[in-house]
Parts: C-alpha cells; sequence; structure tokens
C-alpha cells in the first residue's frame, strides 16, 4: 500500500477535505500534520454537510485511524465541541488519536492574535488578515519553547506549573505592552484542566503509530491544511500562515521520514481564491470576479468572510509544483467555471520593466512590479455538475484541462465536477 500526501497548491480552500473523504474510502490512517482550527475542511455526504476544522476528514469512517500529529496546534474547546457535534450526528470519534507533543492554543494566543492584528492595522494600514484563532501567537510560543503541550493539559501538576509561568508572562505583554486584560491564571488552570480530562484518552504518540502502520503496509494519507502561498517560508510572507503547509511539513508535523511518502497530490481550483490580506496577481475585483463567488459559493467556512475570487494562475502551480514535488493534481471545481464564454488563465508575469517570468518571485517588492500575462481560452456551457466519467466531459473543458496540464508541467489526476463525495472523476 501507498501512502499519500493531500495539499492545498493556492491560498487555501481547494477542496482539500473532499478528495480526502474521498480516498480515505480505501485508507488505514489520515493525519494532519499542520496547522489548527484556521482550517475549514469541508465533506458533503448526501445531504450532509460536514465542516471541520480540527478533526481529520477522514472521521466519517470509523474503520479509518485518524491522527492529529505533533505539527497541530489544538484549541481543545474547539476539539471537543466538534467531537460532540460528530457524536451527535452518529460519528462517534473512538478513532481519533492526538499526539502527546501537540502545542495547545490557550486563551491568551487567541486575545494575542487580536491585539497584534490590531496593533500592525494602526502602525502600517495592513495586517495579515488572520482566523483569529491564536494560530500565530501559539505557534510563536512552541518556537519560543514556552508552549503548553498536550501531554501537559493532561497532567494537572505539569499544567498548573505552565499556566503559572507562561501565563504571568503574557499577562505582563497583555498588559504593558497592549494595555489589555490579564487572564485570572487559577481560572485558566481549571477550564483547561477539565479539557485534558476529557481529552486524555485520546492521547498517543502519532509517529509511532504512523510508522507501524507504514511498516504494515497499510494505506496512509496525510491531510494538508492551509496551502503553498500560506506557508511562512514559501507563500506570499508575511500574509501566511504560521506553519509548513507544503508537503515537507508532513513529515515535521507527524514524525516520519521523506522515504515514507510514494505520491504528493496537489488540490487546486480551477480558478484561484484568496481569504485574508496580501498579494493576488489574477484577483478579479470586477463582475466577473463576483459571479465566480457567487456561483462558487466562495465563503470562508471558517470565519465567513467572502473569499477574494480571480483566474486560475498556473505561476503559482509551477511553485507548487516544485516545492511541493507534487506526483500529480486534483482541480476541483470544474463545474464553476461552466457559462463563462471565455477563461483566462496567467502563464506568467511581466514585470514593469518588461521581463516576463516563469517562477514566482521570492519578495513582495518583485511581486508588486508583476502583472499577469493571460492566455484566452474558449469556455463550455454545459452542466457538469456531479460528472463521473472523463468521456462525458464537453471537449472544450477537456481542452481547457489539458492546457492546464502542459502550463503547470504536471498531470492531473483528479476532476472535481461538484461538492459531493461522488463528483470526481479518477483518470
Ligand atoms: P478545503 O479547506 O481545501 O478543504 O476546502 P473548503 O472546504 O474550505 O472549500 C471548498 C468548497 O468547495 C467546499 O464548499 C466544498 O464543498 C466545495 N467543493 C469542493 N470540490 C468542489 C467541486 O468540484 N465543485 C463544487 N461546486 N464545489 C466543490
Ligand atoms: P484551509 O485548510 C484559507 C489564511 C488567513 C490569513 C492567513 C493567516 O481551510 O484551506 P492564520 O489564522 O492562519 O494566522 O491566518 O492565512 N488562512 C486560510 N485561508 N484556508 C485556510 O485553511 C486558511 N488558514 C489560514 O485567512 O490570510
Ligand atoms: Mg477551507
Amino acid at each position: 500500500m501507498s501512502s499519500s500526501v493531500i495539499i492545498g497548491t493556492q491560498w487555501g480552500d481547494e477542496g482539500k477535505g473532499k478528495i480526502i473523504d474521498i480516498m480515505a474510502a480505501k485508507a488505514d490512517v489520515v493525519v494532519r500534520s499542520s496547522g489548527g482550527n484556521n482550517a475549514g475542511h469541508t465533506v458533503v455526504h448526501g445531504s450532509e454537510v460536514y465542516k471541520l476544522h480540527l478533526l481529520p476528514s477522514g472521521i466519517l469512517y470509523p474503520n479509518t485511524l485518524c491522527l492529529i500529529g505533533s505539527g497541530v496546534v489544538v484549541d481543545p474547546a474547539v476539539l471537543l465541541e466538534e467531537i460532540s457535534e460528530m457524536q451527535k450526528r452518529g460519528i462517534s470519534c473512538e478513532n481519533l488519536r492526538i499526539d502527546a507533543r501537540a502545542d495547545i492554543i490557550m486563551p491568551w494566543h487567541r486575545y494575542l492574535d487580536k491585539l497584534t492584528e490590531e496593533f500592525k492595522a494602526k502602525q502600517t494600514g495592513v495586517n495579515v488578515g488572520t482566523t483569529g484563532r491564536g494560530i500565530g501567537p501559539c505557534y510563536t510560543d512552541k518556537d519560543e519553547r514556552i508552549g503548553i503541550r498536550m501531554y501537559d493539559l493532561c497532567h494537572p501538576e505539569c499544567l498548573k506549573k505552565l499556566v503559572k509561568n507562561t501565563g504571568e508572562l503574557k499577562n505582563l505583554i497583555i498588559e504593558k505592552v497592549y494595555g489589555g486584560e490579564p487572564f485570572d491564571l487559577d481560572k485558566v488552570y481549571e477550564e483547561y484542566k477539565a479539557y485534558g480530562e476529557k481529552l486524555v484518552k485520546y492521547m498517543d504518540d502519532v509517529s509511532v503509530i504512523t510508522f507501524e502502520a507504514w511498516k504494515e503496509n497499510k494505506k496512509v494519507l496525510f491531510e494538508g491544511a492551509q496551502a503553498t502561498l500560506l506557508d511562512i517560508d514559501f507563500g506570499t510572507y508575511p500574509f501566511v500562515t504560521s506553519s509548513h503547509p507544503i508537503a515537507g511539513g508532513a513529515c515535521v508535523g507527524t514524525g516520519i521520514g521523506p522515504k515514507m511518502i510514494d505520491e504528493v497530490i496537489g488540490v487546486g481550483k480551477s480558478y484561484t481564491t484568496r481569504v485574508g490580506n496580501g498579494p493576488f496577481p489574477t484577483e478579479l475585483n470586477d463582475k466577473t470576479g463576483a459571479e465566480i463567488r457567487e456561483r462558487g459559493g466562495e465563503y470562508g467556512v471558517t470565519t465567513g468572510r467572502p473569499r477574494r475570487t480571480g483566474w486560475f494562475d498556473a505561476v503559482i502551480m509551477r511553485h507548487a509544483v516544485r516545492v511541493n514535488g507534487l506526483t500529480s493534481l486534483a482541480i476541483n471545481k470544474l463545474d464553476t467555471l461552466s457559462g463563462f464564454p471565455v477563461l483566462k488563465v496567467c502563464t506568467a508575469y511581466k514585470t514593469n520593466d518588461g521581463r516576463i517570468l516563469k517562477d514566482f518571485p521570492v519578495t513582495l517588492d518583485e511581486l508588486e512590479k508583476c502583472s499577469p500575462v493571460y492566455e484566452e481560452i474558449e469556455g463550455y456551457d454545459e452542466n457538469i455538475v456531479g460528472c463521473r466519467n472523463y468521456g462525458e466531459l464537453p471537449e472544450k473543458c477537456k481542452a481547457y484541462i489539458a492546457r492546464l496540464e502542459e502550463l503547470c508541467e504536471c498531470p492531473i489526476s483528479i476532476i472535481g465536477t461538484g461538492p459531493g463525495r461522488d463528483d470526481v472523476i479518477f483518470r
């Protein structure tokens, strides 16, 4: 059996949840390795819609082990709420395990996320536009080596000490730097101790479980969250998240080696979207952009914010093919584009001094000097929602897919034709 990494190639929300859910039907293990509840992954099964933030997208299959790796930051209140919601819908979540090393999102992380965003907006007029879930501040504490981890959460004596030490430092920063309200640390301890008591049964060593599964020749799926252009190093820094959503993050955030990975599938949309601030070369601030948003239902799963929309950008896709070592692409939402007479695809960027760039620029300064070079492709009118066979697709749709493959320099192995589990074509 093989192991596959499934990651986002654009700025998130490419439909990773759907692809993982479909592939999980034949998988033994699904593991999340980065991010936290900034992610919102949608799984549609018949009339049932599941919006998952922390639970891996294999959770609907009771026999598939669902793991939260050490690279994930866990907000225990959100996770418990998600588990409870799933249980109300008849999904037991008994197949869930969380790595003891995973860092815990504390209330001061959420508060500092908001305070620093407000500070940045005041100072420079622009902030990142984070999800406000405390993701950046939690990863900062991890790197500073003052984080509170899953193991600590489940051991009251460790938790008490850490809430006092880290909490006092955070209260100082909140009060003295931002003039904010400090936290009552006794209350925080009691609240989090109760979370630990409920979550302890899920605590485990995800690195060992994943390795054992792999040794037994089981099928392992690594579920990416966020996406390549939101990567802390290879994204549009500083308008990025604080983790490594790229394929390499699957190793670091799970505790396995790169040789265990057989294929890397990059998930993208047939156009591009982004939530939050930061550069977006093919963005459409016009009627076409609004039409794509409405037709595609482009509103964030986590924050409900309208997503910015634009044409497909082959420059960022080639960047994703390279930094992730993609073996193939899954392109969703081909159904959303039907009815547009002309489809534009960005093939390269042109700098304001006339240079043509094939590769995504390293700095935002350089990116700001770029405008997209477009190729126009004839659109298709036919409704292709739920199409399950490549042969059934209109010729013009096939031509669009073939041109994307050429421009991205990567085969497209999966085509999404609707939100449902069955709305997919495997080639
Ligand atoms: P993720 O974060 O990458 O898992 O993606 P999201 O769940 O945030 O956003 C993707 C949205 O597109 C969800 O509402 C999905 O149900 C929907 N979706 C996924 N694939 C397709 C597709 O091929 N066609 C259509 N129409 N919707 C899709
Ligand atoms: P999924 O897994 C889309 C964006 C935020 C913001 C930036 C930093 O559903 O694809 P953060 O809260 O992480 O510090 O915010 O990253 N962002 C996402 N955008 N999909 C996501 O996840 C995202 N997770 C974070 O909007 O611009
Ligand atoms: Mg999403």
